[in-house]
């Protein structure tokens, strides 16, 4: 097998040939036909993210086909297509995931390789609507928006939701999932091209953070929301608080921006906000976004796709934050 591996960080990825896998009794191997991108496999990269260990394969999320089973496995067979959730030993309390919760693609080996071993709760039927490369860009950032936006958001039909960053990965989910819900979605976005695109996927409106008065533009035009999905962050966060309505819900994924410069408390508490935390899902959210994706037939938004050994310029077209929605490695042959 080939996988494109780490081995030490601010290094380029390696690519390396290994032996091929063998599943034990619970597990399943998977040949990998399509591989995608999420902000994590570059923050590893970097050495901006807690636990790093090398070498190791990158890649969270992946599609493929069922090469082999483990003596347990009675209900998968060689051939089957399937996706892989990336969120392993969640545990048993659906509000919060156990100590021992892990992400695939580190410190387990990922889904950039031609080949992946996991276990058979992981293991799920790809969404029969999809192709390769929209199959493999749904589970990291399917699940995170799905919890955001649905399981801890508990957005309505008619609600008032705005989705920052358009152009990341899970934004693209999340105004797809509200738009899907029935709710009014607007988004934000440094790129005009980008806001006007995300109008194809479910955004009625958008404004351009980069841009000085946006926020009272969005206030005049659209008012106040009842529901904001934030990863970004940031020095301007507190205009997020500005922006939500009175009893309205913040839900934040993520900080690409880094910190915030200013928290309004005062606001948080007079509005009556609820500001809440997600981290990507269970296995009940999992199942659920796999539903909700396969009853609304959603087809996630690709950017573009790179050949396994272009995995470095795919990183890098995620640092400069070129892309709208998920950049794919094409990793087995799509037949
Ligand atoms: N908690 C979890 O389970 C979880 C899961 C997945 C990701 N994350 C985190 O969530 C973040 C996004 O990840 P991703 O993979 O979806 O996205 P991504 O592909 O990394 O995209 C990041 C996007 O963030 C936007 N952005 C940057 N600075 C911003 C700012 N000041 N205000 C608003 N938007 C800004 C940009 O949007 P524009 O190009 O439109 O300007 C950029 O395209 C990352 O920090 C990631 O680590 C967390």
């Amino acid at each position: 097998m080939k996988a494109q591996v780490l081995n030490a960080i601010k290094q380029p990825l390696n690519m390396e040939h290994h032996d091929d896998l063998s599943p034990d009794n619970s597990e399943v191997v998977i040949e990998i036909v399509a591989a995608a991108l999420n902000r994590r496999d570059y923050w590893i990269t970097q050495g901006m993210y807690p636990g790093i260990g090398t070498p190791v394969t990158l890649g969270s999320d992946g599609a493929g086909r069922v090469v082999s089973c483990g003596s347990d496995v009675s209900d998968l067979a060689a051939g089957d297509e399937v996706i892989i959730n990336p969120g392993w030993r969640w545990g048993d309390n659906p509000m919060v995931q156990d100590e021992a919760f892990r992400i695939l693609g580190m410190p387990d080996n990922g889904t950039f390789a031609t080949q992946l071993v996991a276990p058979r709760e992981q293991v799920y039927p790809k969404p029969p609507h999809l192709n390769w490369h929209e199959a493999s860009a749904l589970p990291l950032a399917g699940v995170t928006a799905y919890r955001a936006v649905i399981t801890q958001g508990k957005l309505s039909r008619g609600e008032r939701c705005l989705v920052t960053g358009i152009g990341g990965g899970v934004a693209t989910f999340a105004v797809q999932f509200a738009a899907a819900l029935g709710a009014e979605v607007t988004v934000t976005s440094s790129s005009d091209e980008k806001i006007a695109n995300a109008e194809r996927f479910g955004a009625t409106a958008g404004f351009n953070y980069t841009q000085d008065g946006w926020t009272q533009q969005a206030r005049d035009r659209i008012g106040e929301f009842d529901l904001i999905i934030d990863g970004a962050g940031g020095a301007d966060y507190n205009q997020l608080v500005d922006l939500a309505a009175f009893g309205g819900r913040i839900v934040n994924y993520g900080a690409t921006a880094g910190p915030p410069a200013k928290f309004d408390l005062f606001k948080l508490f007079w509005k009556q906000l609820k500001l809440t935390g997600s981290t990507m899902g269970s296995p009940q959210d999992f199942q659920s976004m796999l539903d909700f994706v396969n009853e609304h037939q959603i087809r996630p938004v690709v950017d573009g796709a790179y050949p396994l050994e272009g995995v470095n310029e795919a990183l890098d077209r995620m640092k400069n934050s070129k892309q709208l929605g998920k950049i794919i490695l094409e990793v087995s042959s799509i037949g």
